[in-house]
């Protein structure tokens, strides 16, 4: 996982195998895996966080990251989540295409959250997708988060 995330997050810093081992150790992790990707998260009091996602460079664009996350969303719906949450870097263009494709909405800003691989800061969007319990239907929430996530 660490060698596909050091693939994948090109100006993100990636995380170390240690970084994931222990947080693969909480009890509150999910941790859905693909031959080409996975997506770490965590469900803590009707929340869930992305705190990791990753599609390996030669696989994306074929749907890796949706299929991960519909699963994810139907995990969450499961253990009564009702929204899930995450950061963004400003500058993942990307990663941000991604999660609107998937109707998460802004609802927060940290500036300079991130250091980049090149040591240059950017701010941290943050995201909300509302989950409609039982009904599989999703809409951007309007509430702000103090979470972190990658
Ligand atoms: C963001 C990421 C996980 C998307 O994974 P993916 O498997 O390629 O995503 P999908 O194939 O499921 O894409 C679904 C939709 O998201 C949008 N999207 C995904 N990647 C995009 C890109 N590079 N540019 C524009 N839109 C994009 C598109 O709408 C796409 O649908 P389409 O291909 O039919 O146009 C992948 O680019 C990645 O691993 N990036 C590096 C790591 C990262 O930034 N992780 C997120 C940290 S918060």
């Amino acid at each position: 996982m660490a060698a596909l995330m050091d693939r994948a997050y090109v100006d993100m810093r990636p995380w170390s195998a240690r970084d994931i081992a222990e947080t693969l150790a909480s009890k509150h992790c999910q941790a859905l895996c693909h031959p080409h990707g996975f997506l770490i998260a965590q469900m803590v009091a009707g929340d869930g966080e992305i705190l990791a996602l990753a599609t390996d460079t030669k696989a994306q664009r074929q749907g890796v990251a949706s299929s991960l996350m519909s699963e994810l969303i139907g995990i969450a719906t499961k253990h009564n989540i009702h929204r899930l949450l995450l950061e963004v870097a400003s500058q993942n263009q990307p990663a941000r295409d991604f999660y609107t494709s998937r109707g998460f909405a802004q609802v927060g800003l940290r500036r300079g959250y991130y250091t980049l691989r090149d040591g240059t800061k950017d701010d941290a969007v943050l995201l909300s997708l509302a989950i409609a319990q039982g009904q599989g239907n999703l809409a951007p929430t309007s509430q702000g988060s103090d979470t972190k996530s990658g």
